[in-house]
């Protein structure tokens, strides 16, 4: 059976947004929905894999969804929804909890990254992360998924739990009369100029919510004016701009800085550098500021008048959960039967 095109994406309420989850995720949101059927997920079931203090939660879980609207997703368009409104999340996570292996997420570099010498007290859900997340993906039979570099061995498991239930339950899908191919071998969309953005600070280090120096990131709710001084005073060397893309591989804060001009501009670093090769940071960076302010500020604008206006945002995520619940639940159905649960 060949599995109509269908992209899930999601993102943590977790602190605040930045510049890298716009370029390497929300901003590829957009043209998608063009093409494919798109479910686009606040997931705060794996959000509170960490400690987090519910009414932050509840703040965060609004501004990730005012964030897909002022970068342009559609709720109409898209499924717009939090995870933890469609228990069929929980549901099938469970199952691959049990069709997963233990040392297939303890290979998990995030995980290894955010449990680090504390790995005995961490909560169990950060362990199962992986989990939950094949579950996000497939109970809606998503057929591509965009995201940044650093979900890319999340999504390789994602693949190999498809592939090990479709395996382990091979006898049963057939007794069922369902196609032996139940769950979709989604393909990652890791693509384009930006999907790695690295702080402004160190361009070894990748931009993040955990970085404690604000003035490594650009957050999605900064003004015109903090984004202009934080690209003016990002990290650079002293070198001009060079001619080629290869001339940028042993240059980690040009890289990345041409890399979000890329991204900002639809362009390709290529064509960046056609037009800035052999100039200083004197003339790059006022360019690179002018064109963030010019697609950032509008964005952060709209998300701010979002956020004022709760009863908006909870009716979307509410409109989203009942469509997403609908689909989730065609999946599970077929899911209990596979394993042999009485309803
Ligand atoms: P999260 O919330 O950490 O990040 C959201 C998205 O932003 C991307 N991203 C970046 N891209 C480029 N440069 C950066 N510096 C950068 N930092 C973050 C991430 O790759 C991601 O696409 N596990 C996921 C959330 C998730 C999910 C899913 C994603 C849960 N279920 C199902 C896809 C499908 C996460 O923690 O993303």
């Amino acid at each position: 059976m060949a599995f109509s095109p269908r992209v899930f994406s999601g993102i943590q309420p977790s602190g605040d947004l930045h510049l890298g989850n716009y370029l390497g995720a929300i901003r590829r949101f957009v043209p998608l929905q063009d093409t494919h059927e798109t479910l686009y997920c606040v997931v705060d079931m794996h959000a509170i894999t960490v400690w987090q203090e519910p009414n932050a939660l509840r703040r965060a879980t609004r501004e990730v969804a005012a964030a897909f609207i002022a970068a342009g997703v559609d709720p109409k368009r898209s499924i717009v929804f939090n995870q933890s409104q469609v228990m069929q999340h929980a549901e099938l996570a469970w199952v691959f909890n049990c069709v997963a292996r233990i040392g297939w997420m303890n290979r998990m570099t995030q995980f290894k990254d955010k449990a680090g010498k504390n790995s005995e007290n961490v909560s169990l859900g950060l362990l199962a992360y992986p989990s939950l997340m094949a579950a996000d993906i497939l109970l809606y039979k998503a057929t591509a998924v965009p995201v940044g570099d650093d979900q890319k061995q999340h999504l390789e498991l994602t693949r190999d739990i498809a592939a090990k239930f479709n395996n382990d339950y091979a006898a049963s899908i057939a007794e069922q009369g369902l196609d032996p191919d139940f769950f979709p071998i989604t393909e990652p969309l890791i693509a384009g100029p930006a999907t790695r953005i690295m702080s402004l600070r160190d361009g070894t280090k990748k931009m993040s919510k955990s970085d404690p120096s604000d003035q490594s990131r650009i957050s999605l709710l900064d003004d015109a004016d903090a984004i202009s001084k934080k690209i003016k005073k990002a990290t650079t060397d002293p070198a001009e701009l060079p001619l080629e893309v290869a001339d940028l591989k042993e240059r980690p804060e040009a890289d990345n800085l041409v890399g979000i001009y890329a991204a900002l501009s639809d362009k390709t670093k290529a064509e960046v550098l056609a037009e800035f090769g052999g100039h200083g940071w004197g003339k790059f960076k006022p360019a690179l500021a002018d064109l963030a302010v010019a697609q950032l500020a509008p964005m952060a604008g709209e998300m701010r008048r979002l956020i004022d206006d709760p009863t908006t945002i909870d009716g979307i995520l509410r409109d989203g959960g009942e469509r997403a619940a609908a689909l989730a639940e065609k999946t599970m159905h077929d899911v209990r039967r596979i394993v042999g649960f009485i309803r």
